[in-house]
């Protein structure tokens, strides 16, 4: 097996160099061949310096994430980097790409740093429950002082090369080739006569304690049920109080306890489940470098925004000037809010703006590689759009729908080369949420799907493969949960219990208040049409209360606030509805509110998955977390199930089916024959692929 990691003496300097495709992760061959490294190259007496540098894109990025969990060989990555601290001749880490995790922890236990003007650097740790195990937040107190090292460990984002150089993190940036001034740097320290410079042995910038109170207050305001993030604001404050070593030893010792954790199996599973869900087994994509968007409106506008974000030019159609005016001026307004909160330059919102091109007629459809279709849900409109498009559109474009509940197959079959057909499920706000279902018809080909999944990746989406069925992954499971929102409410909760039970959970919002947000005519309407009935959700529109849009839904909201109030009149509507279906309203616990809504998820995503409409159970998770909110760090649904244990998930809802007769309760078959065989969704996909 060849070495990933090699070293070569140039004119006085030692190089090591690491090759360990594809991000020169720190497996136990590369932590070991460093330590080995920067040991034989201290001893040589040609050697006055030490370069650490690697090959491919990018410097370490980080510890192995394969590797958790799974016996490691010596030395620790807390080993190698005492070796390189401790070397006694200066040691320069050179940096490009993303030097992150045990990556940027090797550069700060170097002497000395230089990295390219693109290279980015941070701790992740916290994004995967954990903590830097190696001394990270150690060395970068010492370094760059207690408050920039809470943004960088709490925070949990690369900063760029500039902002590094600027708060002292590199001593230098390559103008050119970093090899070449890295070595030149090198050599500029041998020649200088400058010694090895442990960071270990440097004083922290002070911080008075309220200040760093402060700080990690803000850092940590919205991590609650997360053990991680404080975890990172304890490494801070012990770099500050303890020595170097005992604060580093308790690291190692916090660091075993989370990655050990289920917080941290859970954000390791959502790495992975993302990635994997990116991956498709065939097809090639077509480039695409113009797009078009038919429908101006709510998710048209954000589509449209998310081309520009990517610098992607678009054409935004729609049927008349009133509504392009319309959509533009809600985009403007966006543009505007994110100037003003400082999340894009004035700059960019003009660029992002000048990319978007407007027109009223869907002949201008006929330049774009792609075209997206977000008109009104209806199926005769589309199908028009879609006949109207395939006549305008070059044979090799892109159709594809962002309808949220038709029948994609029934859509396509008005196209004379359905191949080309494709859904492309957006979540609103569009430009905002990450997840895009990518549904595939029955005569979707290969490249179509390939190529919608490139333009969701290059638009800074997570694509998820779908099959076609009523509401596909996220919305047919959201539907479920819905369902027992409704009969909470019915049998005695109010909708504040019902979502502080989901909020608890971890998501961001309850179910009712985020109807209130989208509007309770919209649920209301596809009731109507699909014949089902809701008595308190029908009631509630029934009596003109639509949501946010109309001060009142669940909740009430006073003028020009978005903040859900508790309305008495709710509760009457909802004490009378329970009276008239004849129900005794009862205290119901917490617990079986959490529950019912959570396990009614689960059970869908069984059966999603048995009848392959998702491909794989950490699909589903892939979809919850990015377009409902499911706390990333539960894993997402199926993740969450395996961890709570599938017995004791069939146990509850054969106790709720039976109690309620709600025969959609009863556990799918692939959840209790999993849970008969003592297996996990994990093991299954593992077993299938
Ligand atoms: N360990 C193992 N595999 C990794 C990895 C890691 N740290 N980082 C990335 N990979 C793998 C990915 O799974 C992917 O594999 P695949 O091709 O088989 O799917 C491949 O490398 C390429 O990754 P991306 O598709 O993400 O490539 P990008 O170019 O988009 O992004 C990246 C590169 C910015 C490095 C991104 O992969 C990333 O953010 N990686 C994780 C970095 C991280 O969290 N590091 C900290 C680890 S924890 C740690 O270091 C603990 C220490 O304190 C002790
Ligand atoms: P919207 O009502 O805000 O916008 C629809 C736009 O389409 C309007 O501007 C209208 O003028 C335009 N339009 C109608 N007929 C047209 C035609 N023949 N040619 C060109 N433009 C035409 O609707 P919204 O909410 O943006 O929804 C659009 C689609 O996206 C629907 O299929 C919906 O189901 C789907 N969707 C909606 C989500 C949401 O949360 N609103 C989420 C995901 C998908």
């Amino acid at each position: 097996m060849t070495t990933p990691v090699t070293t070569e003496i140039v004119d006085g300097i030692g190089l090591i160099r690491i090759d360990n495709p594809p991000v020169n992760a720190l497996s136990n061959a590369v932590r070991g061949g460093i330590a080995d490294a920067v040991r034989v190259l201290e001893q040589d007496p040609d050697v006055q310096a030490v370069l650490i540098l690697c090959a491919g894109k990018t410097f370490i990025a980080g510890a192995d994430i394969r590797e958790f969990g799974k016996p490691r060989q010596p030395p620790s990555l807390a080993e190698t980097c005492d070796i390189i601290e401790g070397c006694t001749k200066p040691v320069v880490a050179a940096l490009h790409g993303t030097a992150l995790g045990g990556g940027f922890e090797i550069a700060l236990a170097a002497h000395y740093r230089i990295a390219t003007s693109d290279a980015r650097m941070g701790l992740p740790e916290v994004k995967l429950g954990l903590i830097p195990g190696a001394g990270g937040a150690n060395r970068l107190a010492r370094i760059a002082g207690a408050e920039q090292a809470l943004e960088i460990v709490i925070g949990g984002n690369p900063i760029s090369a500039a902002d590094a150089h600027a708060v002292g993190i590199v001593d230098e940036i390559a103008e050119n080739d970093l090899r070449v001034a890295a070595t030149a740097f090198a050599k500029s320290l041998a020649a200088g006569g400058k010694a090895a410079r442990p960071t270990r042995a440097r004083a922290i910038e002070a911080i008075a304690p309220d200040a760093f109170e402060t700080v990690v207050a803000r850092l940590t305001r919205k991590t609650a049920g997360q053990e991680a993030p404080a975890a990172c604001a304890d490494s801070v404050r012990r770099a500050m109080t303890l020595p170097f070593d005992e604060a580093v030893a308790r690291d190692r010792e916090v660091f075993a306890q989370l990655s050990a954790g289920s917080q941290s199996r859970a954000l390791r599973h959502v790495f992975f489940a993302e990635r994997e869900a990116a991956k498709l087994a065939s097809g090639s994509a077509r480039p695409v470098a113009r797009a078009a968007v038919v429908g101006a409106g709510t998710m048209g506008g954000g589509i449209a925004m998310s081309f520009a974000a990517a610098g992607l030019p678009v054409t935004l159609i729609d049927i008349d000037d009133a509504a392009i005016e319309r959509g533009m001026d809600r985009i403007r307004r966006n543009y505007a809010t994110s100037v003003e909160r400082g999340s894009i330059s004035a700059a960019e919102a003009e660029q992002r703006l000048a990319l978007i091109q407007t027109a009223t007629t869907r002949s201008a459809a006929g330049e774009a590689d792609l075209v997206i279709e977000a008109v009104f849900e209806n199926m005769d409109l589309k199908r028009e759009v879609f006949r109207e498009l395939e006549a305008i559109c070059r044979v090799d474009a892109v159709l594809a729908t962002n309808t949220s509940a038709l029948d994609v197959d029934a859509l396509s079959a008005v196209l004379d080369r359905p191949g080309r057909f494709v859904g492309m499920h957006f979540f609103s706000p569009a430009n905002v949420m990450k997840l895009c279902e990518i549904v595939r018809t029955d005569a979707t080909d290969p490249d179509t799907l390939a190529t919608a999944f490139a333009t969701a990746k290059r638009i800074a989406k997570v694509p998820v493969l779908a099959r076609n069925c009523d509401g596909f992954i996220g919305n047919r499971m959201v539907a479920k949960r819905s369902a027992q929102a409704e009969r909470l409410l019915q049998e005695g909760a109010l909708p504040q219990d019902v979502d502080e039970a989901i909020r608890a959970f971890g998501f961001p919002m309850g179910p009712l208040q985020t109807n209130d947000m989208s509007g309770l005519d919209v649920g209301y309407a596809i009731r109507k049409r699909r014949g089902t009935k809701f008595p308190i959700a029908d009631a509630i529109a029934e009596a003109g209360r639509l949501g946010q849009k109309t001060g009142a839904g669940y909740y009430r909201y006073e003028a020009g606030s978005r903040t859900p109030v508790p309305d008495p009149e709710t509760t009457r509507v909802i004490e009378s509805v329970s009276a008239s279906l004849g129900i005794e309203r009862r205290e119901i616990p917490r617990e079986e509110m959490t529950e019912r809504m959570i396990f009614a998820l689960i059970n869908e995503g069984a059966k999603i998955v048995a009848e392959g409409i998702a491909a794989r159970p950490s699909d589903v998770d892939v979809v919850w977390i990015y377009g409902y909110g499911f706390p990333r760090w539960r894993g997402g649904p199926l993740a969450y199930a395996d961890e709570v244990g599938l017995p004791y998930i069939v146990e509850r809802l054969d106790v709720f089916a039976a109690r309620s007769g709600d025969e959609t309760l009863a556990p799918a078959p692939l959840l209790r024959e999993l849970a008969q065989k003592g297996a996990t969704f994990a093991q299954w996909q593992k077993d299938r692929a």
